[in-house]
């Protein structure tokens, strides 16, 4: 529409053609500093032809343009150039260059210049155009208070790239890349740009390769698999089923007395508690009538649920029955004796509600200086990655719903194409549906999504379809091009044309965080900051290390420990040689090993099945 209310479309006599001197815009200010390129041929909807004389001006696709329509300057950008001949000249002499008209710099009350998308007017035939000035890239990236760089652009190296952080939240973000071209540390550009710009907003990231501890210096909260607490009764019914058959299908008859004997097991630990508290013992709970649900986030004991699945034993005459009770409880202490599911497990037996400081710390509800959670997964038994996931997913999201979205927080999920992945039959099932719903519903519960990968065409659409704000980078696989074709609008898909041909940290960016669609190189991280797979190398292995007899005891005491054998390496040691370090190994020795040992098996776990 136009000012005066009127649609702003060309009226039959401004398709006339006319022909302007460019020379009239000189009476517009500024006009001077832009490098004109020519009039205005033709508009249609919010796109524009101009007739560029070949020869005078070099512009091309992705170059933005100043168009001087009346008293507005509108700002668009060159979506295809095409030559035009006069009929019988060998050389041509006219460009025609498709402009996507986006936004208008207008001024404020104060009589300052701002960008700002869409536009009030049209084109009209005639009207000069120029290329933009990098007063006008200036003040279309400024952005606001609630802005953060992020990096600089393509077209100009001194403009910095800056994005809205609450826009590119509020409506979810995806970044987009095949390996090795900068996502990972792009992640880590844009996180720090979040906890600068935004401090009440809480991170929580998953590190399928712990690679990001560094990227954050003090204010990350490093969750490893040694110090990470998630009590089997946080999990749902399906999350504990997927962890007790360690991903593969359930025994049918072995759910149902799970899920019969589960809330009772739950009802039982309150009752406990209850009559702890209870003095004169004036409350009484049925643990059978106590209201829990397989899914309720209760403590309860494992040996309860031991104890129940037992006497349930005990009455059945059916022997299948009972080999199917039986086969349960050998699974229950099987899992429980597992040092690697020490997360889990640790007190299975002793109890205590420890739902809120589990919350508190995962979630950084009380952030004390560290805001980020970065959740290593390398290390976790690779079975219960799934679930684990899920829990945090699902919990993030909840703890949002039930707080009414009282503390914001960004979801980010590295390797997003394994955890909901486009094929339906792949995953857990649990985990995709987890992610779909913050996708779909997050925004509303101050939860928002951040996803990474490198498969965009084997990420489930429906949730990258919620992703406003994307930052793609090179992408070799025609599939995902593809996939991020279909998602844009042309403008946009005309600058996807250079995905294949992008640098390492080169992304095009666009979406509700910026301003316009822009091509942009991420800030470089100093090598201390760049995300570092903490994997074991080849040539970290030297003859030092193997002499260490205090790393290969720790390998013989882990590998029986995950056994269920006791600690026995020690007692068994023989007396230290001259070099041989301690029987019992410094506080220095016992960390160097455990954490080449979390190495290691991180290395070992990569090439365990799905790892990517
Ligand atoms: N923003 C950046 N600053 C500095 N170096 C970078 C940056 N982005 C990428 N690199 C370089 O490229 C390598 C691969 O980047 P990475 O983020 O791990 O890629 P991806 O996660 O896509 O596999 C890094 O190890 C680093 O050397
Ligand atoms: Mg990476």
């Amino acid at each position: 529409m136009g000012e005066d209310g009127a649609p702003a479309w060309p009226t039959s006599r401004q398709r006339v053609f006319r022909v302007i001197n460019i020379a009239q815009g000189s009476s517009q200010g500024d006009f001077h500093s832009a490098q004109s390129l020519g009039v205005i041929l033709g508009v249609r909807g919010g796109h524009a032809r101009v007739a560029i004389p070949v020869g005078e001006a070099r512009a091309t696709v992705g170059d933005f343009v100043r168009i001087y329509a009346g008293s507005r300057r509108l700002i668009g950008m060159i979506t295809e150039m095409e030559t035009q001949g006069a009929s019988g000249a060998a050389v041509p002499e006219t460009a025609i260059a498709s402009i996507d008209v986006m936004g208008e710099i207008v001024q404020d009350a104060q009589g300052r210049d701002h960008f700002r998308r869409g536009v009030s007017a049209h084109p009209a035939i005639g009207d000069a155009a120029g290329v933009a000035t990098r007063q006008d890239l200036r003040l279309i990236h400024e952005g606001d208070a609630d802005s953060a760089t992020i990096g600089a652009l393509h077209h100009d190296e001194a403009i910095p790239a800056r994005i809205s952080i609450s826009d590119m939240l509020n409506k979810h973000f995806a970044v987009l890349g095949s390996t090795g071209v900068g996502k990972s540390s792009g992640v880590a550009v844009i996180l720090n740009a979040v906890l600068d710009t935004a401090p009440n907003v809480r991170v929580f990231l998953l590190d399928g390769h712990n690679e990001f501890a560094r990227c954050f210096g003090a204010r990350a909260n490093i969750v490893h698999p040694r110090n990470l607490k998630l009590p089997f009764w946080l999990f749902n019914f399906e999350e504990f089923v997927d962890v007790v058959y360690g991903g593969r299908p359930a025994v049918e008859e072995e759910l149902e007395i799970l899920s019969e004997h589960i809330p009772v097991a739950k009802g039982m630990y309150l009752a406990q508690r209850a009559s702890q508290s209870d003095r004169f013992g004036l409350r009484k709970i049925d643990p059978r009538r106590a209201g829990f649900t397989v899914d309720t986030p209760v403590p309860y004991l494992l040996a309860d649920l031991v104890n129940l699945i037992d006497e349930r034993m005990g009455k059945l005459e059916n022997r299948a029955t009972r080999m199917h009770c039986h086969r349960l409880i050998a699974r229950l202490e099987a899992l429980r004796s597992d040092p690697r599911y020490g997360f889990m497990f640790e007190n299975a037996n002793v109890g205590g509600d420890t739902m809120a400081e589990i919350l508190t710390h995962l979630f950084r509800l009380e952030p004390n200086g560290q805001p980020i959670t970065v959740m290593q997964l390398a290390g976790l038994p690779t079975e219960v990655t799934d679930a684990v996931v899920c829990v945090v997913a699902r919990m993030a999201f909840d703890f949002g719903l039930w707080s009414d979205g009282a503390a914001p927080m960004l979801f980010v999920c590295e390797e997003a194409h394994r955890y909901a992945p486009a094929d339906r039959g792949a995953g857990f099932a649990p985990t995709r549906r987890a992610l779909m719903r913050i996708a779909k519903e997050g925004r509303k519960y101050g939860v928002y999504l951040g996803l990474v990968t490198q498969r965009p065409g084997e990420l489930d659409p429906t949730i990258i379809s919620q992703c406003n704000t994307l930052f793609a980078m090179r992408l070799a696989n025609e599939r995902d091009q593809e996939l991020l074709r279909s998602a844009v609008t042309d403008a946009v898909a005309n600058l996807l044309d250079f995905i294949p041909s992008l640098g390492t940290r080169e992304v095009v960016a666009f979406g509700e965080g910026l301003p316009l669609p822009t091509r942009l190189r991420f800030t470089e991280l100093p090598a201390e900051r760049l995300p570092r797979s903490e994997t074991f190398r080849l040539e970290g292995w030297d003859e030092e290390v193997g002499a260490e007899r205090g790393f290969v005891r720790q390998v013989v005491e882990r590998w029986r420990g995950a056994a269920g054998g006791g600690r026995l390496v020690e007692d068994a040691a023989p007396a230290p040689e001259s070099v041989a370090p301690p029987a019992k190994p410094t506080p220095v020795d016992v960390h160097s090993a455990s954490a080449r040992l979390d190495q290691l098996r991180a290395q070992i776990l990569k090439r365990g099945p799905g790892a990517s």
